[in-house]
């Protein structure tokens, strides 16, 4: 059966296993986003919840990206489990510290992606996975800049939490242009 079921796609068994594993690690990173909006409301921040909404919603559009691809080309994508998601940090600054760290896993599983297709020659995978390597520029480089502001701005200082929480809002990335918004 399963032989049957491999002839119907060029995706080969290794590839399909380790999309399946990156639709898990979005997945993940989805639940965990919704795990730290959640912190951040309720300690009123409420700009960084709303960070973290819309990064959860980022993260679940790139899991069904990868789930749609993989059934696409014939695969079978899997619907990941998520569970154990931890919803208590020590700070504010430990939250974004913990998802630039996130950021940074997710960048290197995507290479890891690369690197098998290439060793299995499948240039199709390789160029869908193009746009998330592109993708994670953006993604690091906004959460790199928000922990910056932790040092820069001052959490110690009066009103500085507040000042970081507003500053965050302004941060976004133009391509490679730094571009704090003037708004
Ligand atoms: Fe989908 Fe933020 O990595």
């Amino acid at each position: 059966m399963k032989d049957l079921v491999r002839l119907k796609t060029s995706l080969s068994e290794e590839i399909e296993n380790i999309l399946n594993e990156q639709v898990k690690i979005e997945g993940v990173s989805s639940s965990k986003y919704l795990a730290m909006a959640s912190w951040c409301g309720e300690h009123g921040f409420e700009n960084s919840e709303a960070f973290f909404m819309n990064q959860s919603e980022e993260e679940r559009k790139h899991m069904l990206k990868i789930f749609k691809y993989i059934a696409d080309v014939g695969g079978k994508p899997f619907s990941p489990e998520v569970s154990n998601l931890n919803h208590e940090f020590g700070s504010l600054r430990e939250v974004f510290e913990t998802a630039l760290e996130q950021e940074i896993g997710v960048t290197r599983a995507i290479h890891r992606i690369v690197e098998a297709c290439r060793k299995a020659n499948d240039y199709t995978t390789e160029q869908f996975m193009q746009w998330f390597i592109q993708e994670q520029i953006e993604e690091e480089y906004i959460a790199r800049r928000i922990v910056e502001l932790f040092d820069v701005i001052g959490e110690d200082t009066p009103g500085g939490l507040y000042m970081i929480d507003n500053a965050i809002t302004k941060v976004t990335y133009a391509g490679g242009v730094a571009a704090e918004s003037a708004a």
